[in-house]
C-alpha cells in the first residue's frame, strides 16, 4: 500500500510537525507524509534527506533553549504534532539504576515533549492534534516488559499521565500512542513490527474523522491499551 493511498487526502493540505525525524519511525513518518503533498516541520539533531515539502529545523530536545528556538522557527499553523523523539535506557534493572540517568530519561522524554508543547501553543491551528509516541511499557497493566529498563517505562508512565492532564487542559486533541515494537535502533533486529508499516497505521490513525479522542492511550489501529 502506498504511503499517500494509505494516509489518504486528509494529509495532503494539513501541516505536520515530526520530532525524532533522523530515523526510526520518525524518519518514515516525515517520508510518507512528504510522499502525500504533505508539508512537514521535521525535527531532529541532525539534518535529514531533502524531500518535497519537508523543512528541516534543528532540535535537540534535552535542552530547553532548543526547544524553544525550534518553535520559533514556526511561521505556519501546524495541524497535526507528533511527538516521537525518545532514548531508551538502562536495562541493567534495579540494581544499575541511578539518579541521574532516570533524570536524563524523564528530561528527554517527559519534560521535552511538554516544553516543547508549551512552546508550539501559539502555532496550533484551532483543531489540532498533538500526538504522543509513547509505549505499552509505560501502561501498569499492560507494560510487563522483562528488560530491567526502569527509567524508559517511568518515562512513558508519566508521559502517558502528561497527556491525560493535556487533555484536560487543552482545547485540541491529545494523543499516547502506542506504535509497536519495531525494527529500528531502538527496537532491535528482532522486533516483528517494520516501521514503514507503523508510520502508514499511525498516520492513517491520526486523520481518521473516525479515530482516537482527546485522552486516549491506543495502539497503532486505534485499539485502547489499559493505562
Ligand atoms: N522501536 C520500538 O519497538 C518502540 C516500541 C514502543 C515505543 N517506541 C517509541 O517510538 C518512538 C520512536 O522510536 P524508534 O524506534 O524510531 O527509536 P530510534 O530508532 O532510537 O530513534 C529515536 C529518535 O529520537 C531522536 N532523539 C533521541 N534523543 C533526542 C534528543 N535529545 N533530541 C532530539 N531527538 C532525539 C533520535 O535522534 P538522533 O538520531 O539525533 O539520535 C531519533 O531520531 C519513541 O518515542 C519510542 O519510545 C518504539
Amino acid at each position: 500500500m502506498s504511503p499517500a493511498s494509505n494516509t489518504g487526502s486528509a494529509t495532503i493540505n494539513a501541516s505536520w510537525l515530526v520530532t525524532g525525524a533522523s530515523r526510526g519511525l520518525g524518519l518514515c513518518l516525515v517520508r510518507q507524509l512528504s510522499a502525500s503533498g504533505a508539508r512537514v516541520l521535521a525535527l531532529s539533531r541532525s539534518t535529514g534527506p531533502a524531500l518535497p515539502g519537508v523543512t528541516h529545523v534543528a532540535y535537540d530536545q534535552s535542552d530547553a533553549a532548543s526547544i524553544t528556538a525550534a518553535a520559533q522557527a514556526i511561521s505556519t499553523p501546524i495541524d497535526y504534532v507528533i511527538h516521537n523523539a525518545a532514548i531508551r535506557g538502562d536495562t541493567g534493572g534495579l540494581a544499575s539504576l541511578t539518579a541521574d540517568h532516570l533524570a536524563e530519561v524523564m528530561r528527554i522524554n517527559v519534560a521535552g515533549p511538554l516544553l516543547l508543547t508549551r512552546a508550539l501553543l501559539p502555532h496550533l491551528s484551532p483543531r489540532a492534534t498533538l500526538a504522543f509516541i509513547s509505549s505499552r511499557a509505560g501502561s501498569f497493566t499492560e507494560g510487563h516488559d522483562p528488560d530491567g529498563d526502569y527509567a524508559y517505562c517511568l518515562s512513558k508512565a508519566a508521559l502517558n499521565r502528561a497527556v491525560a492532564k493535556l487533555a484536560d487542559d487543552l482545547s485540541c486533541r491529545v494523543l499516547a500512542l502506542h506504535p509497536g515494537w519495531l525494527r529500528t535502533d531502538m527496537g532491535g533486529d528482532e522486533a516483528p513490527d517494520d516501521p514503514e508499516t507503523a508510520a502508514a497505521r499511525i498516520l492513517s490513525l491520526l486523520v481518521n474523522p473516525k479515530g482516537p479522542r482527546t485522552g486516549s492511550y491506543c495502539d497503532s489501529y486505534g485499539k485502547p491499551i489499559l493505562p
